[in-house]
């Protein structure tokens, strides 16, 4: 088991372009894979939940070349070519594939088993499998809608209009993807806005997707999708680390570059500008269908916040590096509305909890939410549960600690952020790497 070892105290500096964002990364294989002809992709996140859809695809029949360098060939199949899988496709430690697969399969003629590590074994499916159901797909899921999850395309599924019972991408693109081979249209309309990568690389590959209003979005089968280039922006959730740790430790200022900052990702800069943060975007264009710029961001001192619910969807993946945030404020921070966050690769609210505690902090849970009032933080050991974002939050608080942090089961840092050891070296951080697979 790889643990990271962290000295107190430093700062960050410096320009770094993180790695790949993960989500458009899924979608550029999958899409890539049901276009007719090639999709190059430049910029892919070589982290190992890419490669679990990656090595999905391959184990469905569809030809990809690298990833080398962040470069990959697709060649797709179109929507009808892919295999039946000989083996259950494993999906490692990554939601995204699993969900967004679901309701690719569920369009298939062939059935398909997908499975996954300890953590994404416990995390809930039933999500995605009850809406494939209403559509004609056979989904069986274990005890509480787990998985092992198998799903038998029956070649018939019908279009439906689904109201999201919770704000997530996941299911979203699920039910856009199973929409591309339902008979009529699909259609989801979602309580708040949720990432719409699905959306706009849909669009992008030239398939007609249609809006209604800020909250629904419609697909019709019958369609194609063409192949097309992809360049990927750096991923605005592992920039957050280090918009974090420049925002926290003294004497710090640090430019992240190309990240993506797509309207429904950049909570975290609304969150953090809300807070005192001394952050500002340079540099804005758009990159194959997605904004991006460069994000720099100075030491200025933190004040606690009470953050706007609206905002939580928006930084959905951003709350561990957040709460370091705020046990760094002056006062108290509040979050409400956030209980997805108890279902992410661990129960983040819990898993921070504990951990700001060890650290001395005062962080209690709430069903949605957290209080944690801002103090000096020590040291300690802290469990991340091997939950990437956990450990790299944490690895952080590291820059404002009075004493060492030893972090716990790091492997899983590779899912999202395979170079964060070596980029936060370079930047400031006094980390070490003990043990690791
Ligand atoms: C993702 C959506 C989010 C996010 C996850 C990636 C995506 O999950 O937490 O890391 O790529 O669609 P939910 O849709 O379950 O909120």
């Amino acid at each position: 088991m790889m643990r990271f070892l962290l000295q107190p105290g430093g700062s960050v500096s410096g320009t770094i372009r993180v790695p790949g964002d993960k989500s458009i990364s899924h979608r550029s294989i999958m899409l890539g894979a049901l276009a007719e002809g090639d999709t190059e992709i430049t910029g892919f996140l070589e982290g190992e939940d890419a490669l679990s859809t990656l090595n999905a695809f391959r184990a469905m029949g569809v030809q990809i070349e690298g990833p080398d360098n962040g470069r990959v060939i697709v060649h797709g199949v179109g929507l009808h070519g892919l295999k039946a899988p000989a083996a259950p496709l494993d999906m490692g430690n990554s939601g995204t594939s699993m969900r967004l697969l679901a309701g690719l399969i569920a369009g298939q003629s062939f059935a398909a088993t997908l499975i996954g590590d300890e953590s994404l074994s416990k995390r809930p499916m039933e999500r995605v499998a009850k809406p494939l159901r209403l559509m004609g797909a056979v989904v069986e899921t274990q005890e509480g809608g787990r998985p092992p999850m198998t799903i038998k395309g029956q070649g018939k599924l019908k279009g439906i209009h689904y109201d999201l019972p919770m704000a997530s991408a996941q299911v979203k693109s699920c039910l856009l993807l199973a929409g591309l081979y339902a008979e009529g249209e699909t259609s989801v309309t979602e309580p708040a806005p949720t990432r719409d990568h699905t959306e706009r690389m849909l669009g992008g590959f030239g398939y007609a997707v249609e809006k209604r209003g800020a909250a629904t979005v419609a697909v019709k089968s019958g369609g194609k999708l063409r192949g097309t280039q992809i360049d990927v922006p750096a991923d605005i959730s592992s920039a957050t680390f280090f918009m974090v740790a420049a925002a926290i430790a003294p004497d710090s200022d640090i430019t992240l570059t190309h990240v993506g900052i797509n309207p429904t990702r950049i909570g975290v800069i609304n969150i953090l500008r809300a807070m005192g943060a001394d952050l500002t975007v340079h540099n804005q264009r758009e990159v194959g269908g997605e904004p991006v710029a460069d994000i720099r961001v100075r030491y200025a001192p933190l004040k606690g916040i009470e953050i706007p619910e609206d905002q939580v969807p928006l930084a959905i993946d951003e709350f561990p590096a957040l709460f370091i945030a705020a046990a760094c404020a002056v006062g108290k921070t509040v979050l409400r509305g956030a209980e997805e966050l108890r279902v992410k690769e661990s129960d983040r609210i819990q898993v921070m909890a504990d951990g700001l505690k060890t650290l001395g902090i005062s962080a209690e849970p709430t069903p949605d939410g957290i209080v944690i009032v801002g103090g000096e933080l020590g040291g300690g050991t802290i469990h991340s549960h091997h939950d990437h974002r956990i450990a790299m939050s944490f690895a952080m608080a590291s820059l404002r600690a009075k004493a060492p942090i030893v972090i716990e089961n790091c492997d899983n840092v590779a899912t999202s952020f395979p170079n964060f050891v070596e980029l936060a070296q370079r930047a400031g951080v006094r980390i070490q790497v003990e043990g690791g697979r």
